[in-house]
């Protein structure tokens, strides 16, 4: 009795071991059936003590069996806790959960896990976000940008984004103003267009080239050195009194704003051809005004550039293109240099 006692023992040792490991996530390491292990490893001849050993093994087999359904729905639970964790407990690795932006600034967060991502922002006032993250500040204050799993989305984690103002910068109904009048500081520089600028450009592409058109960039973001090179190249060429009809002075032009694209060709000729015609009539579908319209001279500053286009998101564009107002107009500015 006592070595079928010692037997059982080891056997329900092996047992609990191969519990242990399963509760930790690790694989048991896959045991012999207990019976052939009983008896494999027993010579007892004995008819009673092999109808014993038979029932002690059928009591471990059962036990093994119902400690099996057990560790299964531990494993099980285990497997639901964890996917339940990662739902109410873990948020998404981030580079960073809080920062300050000034107007104008983009900043996108580094996503550390294979997911795929839904943003969202709690107010694109403030700041709003693109489908990659890029998030861009917009005006003074605070909101919430959150990132979501796609395939789970309470698998989730938040930004907080303080936007201050930029020193230097002019918004007037939120809107980055670039003109003869307000300037731009010379170090103000997003670095390219705008996530918003490229990604609406990009569906007015698309849209002109269903109507079967050709529109391309020719200029995008232009820093203010760079203004100030083709600037005093016009002076030079013209003179001031007639480059200051058609070329900003740096600090002045809103290339630099990330904001304005001249497309096509960037001269008289591209007046009246088809894209020409297209671009006045349907940019402000894309969140787009044409910025120097033909007979507005004196009040935009500017001779007519049928190839100059501002990004103002869909809805100000429409305003102000269903007013027949240029910008000017539409906020009530002024656009003239002070000497
Ligand atoms: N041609 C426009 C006015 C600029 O230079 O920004
Ligand atoms: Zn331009």
């Amino acid at each position: 009795m006592r070595s079928i006692f010692k037997k059982y023992s080891l056997l329900m040792w092996l047992i609990s071991l191969s519990a242990v490991l399963s509760s930790c996530g690790m694989e048991p390491v896959p045991s012999a059936e207990p019976s052939s292990m009983t008896v494999a490893s027993d010579s007892v001849t004995n008819a009673a003590v092999e109808e014993t050993t038979a029932e002690s093994t059928e009591s471990a087999r059962e036990s093994s069996s119902t400690d099996k359904n057990e560790e299964e729905e531990k494993t099980e639970s285990a497997s639901t806790t964890t996917t339940s964790q990662k739902k109410t407990d873990k948020k998404i690795p981030l580079s960073f959960y809080e920062t300050e932006l000034k107007v104008g600034e983009t900043q996108m967060p580094i996503v550390d896990d294979e997911i795929k991502e839904i943003w969202t922002s709690s107010d694109n006032d403030v700041a709003s976000v693109d489908e990659f993250g890029n998030i861009t500040a917009k005006a003074e204050g605070k909101c919430t940008i959150t990132v979501a799993d796609a395939d789970n989305k309470d698998y989730c984690a938040e930004i907080n984004v303080t936007v201050v103002p930029q020193p230097g910068l002019t918004y007037i109904d939120g809107i980055l103003i670039a003109n003869k009048t307000y300037s731009l500081p010379s170090d103000y520089n997003p670095g390219g267009l705008t996530p918003e600028t490229n990604a609406a450009f990009e569906k007015l592409v698309q849209g002109a080239a269903n109507d079967g058109l050709d529109i391309y960039l020719s200029s995008g973001f232009r820093s203010y050195s760079l203004q100030q090179q083709i600037y005093n190249q016009y002076c030079y060429d013209y003179g001031q009194a007639q480059a200051d009809t058609f070329s900003a002075r740096p600090g002045h032009s809103e290339h630099q704003t990330g904001m304005a694209i001249d497309v096509n060709i960037i001269d008289d000729s591209f007046a009246g051809t088809p894209e020409a015609i297209w671009i006045e009539n349907h940019c402000f579908e894309y969140g787009f005004i044409l910025r120097y319209p033909k007979g507005k001279e004196d009040i935009t500053g500017y001779k007519y550039e049928p190839w100059h286009i501002r990004y103002l998101g869909v809805d100000t564009a429409k305003a102000v293109h269903d007013s027949g107002l240029t910008l000017e107009e539409y906020l009530g500015i002024d656009s003239k240099y002070s000497e």
